[in-house]
């Protein structure tokens, strides 16, 4: 099971500003208009979060742990009572029998740091390794397992690329920097967890086939460029020790130590998380904006995403395609062999609402068997992570998009839908590390 801390926590005055409390004041960035200055009030209400996690049964819990509620200027002064609240969740998950799996950045990243360039600057990336080793010495005598970064492709190409995340930068491909400073970031922190005794740490990737439009080589080239923008830009440095031949150039022109770099990132891993949601279909540009996935995606871009038909779509219009799934595993062993650790799904879910959730079961009993498919065939997948335990702040989407097998109503109360029961149903009858 996995949440975020920006999505759930609230208990805003608690912590250092984040570029997302910026991002969310400025009115048109979310949809409804709302912000995550609540959210789900989990910092007051976690006991009853991990009492719903437990009585779930799933084996362990993913979270993030918020930067600005650890360090509100995103260095040096530490917020003791931040610290202290990642303290007593973590032994309240302990004691529930579930292990803690923290995130270290998902997305919010101290708004004192944007001001100095956030991403942008080199040093947020050093920033980034210390306030690990903060982190780990006081919760990592209980945390088997670590994640250093969610999604850093989704960070880079909307928070920075095209703006429709926070910080809200819209440098299309002049974002790449941030992708090479999230990776060093990445590096040195890894080597800041294992110097505090950490030995099981991996990172959290977007990932998902892309299929061209067509065979005319315009879309083949397209989606070529996408995959590596969204499957190998990240991957191919953190896995093989290198960027990807197509953007090398564009990406690495500025950095002074390349090689110096590389070496950091590709520190090996315990294991690879990806983060699944759904397959693209890829074409050539076409001329105006492209609408795709709730986006409004600029004409200048060297690729256009196309809609896939056929199949059934989430609350948020994503094709529903388990098979795209075993493709992708296997796609993953294929490129990478050796080099690929194992794997972990570390989140797999869908937007939809209602308390009677049958698509949403559809949509997981799928993907589960589409897992399982890839294991038959020799894919070593370690785990499996739903996104996500509770509704919550989904983002540019607001309220407006529910994800979580729990509901969550205006008043904050909790109550576990269909999906939920089904889920320990079958944990129940068959127990795994989910
Ligand atoms: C993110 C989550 C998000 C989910 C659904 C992933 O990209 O890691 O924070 O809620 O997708 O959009």
């Amino acid at each position: 099971m996995s949440t975020s801390a920006h999505q759930i926590e609230g208990a805003v005055d608690q912590r250092g500003p984040s570029v997302w409390d910026a991002f969310t004041a400025l009115p048109g960035n979310v949809k409804d208009g709302t912000t995550a200055a609540v959210a789900c009030d989990h910092v007051r209400r976690y006991r009853e979060d991990v009492a719903l996690v437990r009585d779930l049964g799933v084996g362990a819990y993913r979270f993030s742990v918020s930067w600005p509620r650890v360090l509100p200027d995103g260095a040096g002064r530490v917020n003791a009572r931040g610290l202290d609240f990642y303290d007593r969740l973590v032994d309240e998950l302990c004691a529930a029998g579930v292990r803690p799996v923290p995130t270290l950045f998902h997305w919010d990243t101290p708004l004192a740091l944007e001001k100095d360039g956030g991403w942008l600057a080199r040093a947020t990336a050093e920033r980034f390794a210390a306030y690990a080793a903060v982190v780990a010495a006081r919760i990592g005598d209980r945390v088997p397992t670590w994640i250093t970064l969610n999604e850093p492709a989704e960070h880079t190409l909307l928070g920075h690329a095209l703006g429709q995340h926070a910080p809200g930068k819209r440098l299309l491909f002049d974002a790449l920097p941030v992708a090479h400073h999230l990776l060093l970031g990445h590096g040195l922190a890894v080597a800041a967890l294992r110097a505090a005794g950490a030995r099981d740490i991996g990172v959290a990737n977007s990932h998902g086939p892309t299929w061209p439009a067509s065979d005319a080589p315009q879309d083949r080239e397209a989606a070529d460029l996408y995959d590596v923008l969204l499957n190998r830009l990240f991957s191919d440095p953190l896995l093989t020790g290198r960027y990807p031949e197509l953007i090398t150039e564009l990406l690495c022109a500025d950095v002074p130590d390349l090689a110096g770099d590389l070496a950091v990132i590709a520190a090996p891993l315990d294991w690879y998380g990806v983060n699944f949601y759904q397959p693209t279909k890829v074409g050539a540009p076409r001329p105006g904006a492209t609408e795709f996935s709730g986006l409004t995606l600029p004409p200048e871009l060297p690729f256009s995403p196309r809609p896939i038909t056929g199949y059934p779509v989430t609350d948020f219009g994503w094709p529903v395609v388990p098979d795209a799934l075993t493709e992708l595993l296997l796609t993953l062993r294929e490129r990478y062999g050796d080099a690929l650790p194992p794997l972990i799904i570390t989140e797999n879910g869908c937007s939809y609402d209602g308390l009677d959730d049958q698509a949403r079961i559809a949509y997981l009993d799928g993907h589960v068997r589409a897992l399982h498919r890839a294991l038959e065939s020799g894919v070593d997948v370690r785990g499996y992570f739903v996104w996500s335990l509770l509704d919550n702040f989904e983002w540019a989407e607001g309220y407006g998009q529910r994800f979580g097998l729990v509901h969550v109503d205006a008043t904050l109360k909790r109550t576990p839908k269909a999906s939920y029961h089904w889920l320990r149903t079958q944990l129940t009858s068959s127990p795994s590390g989910v």
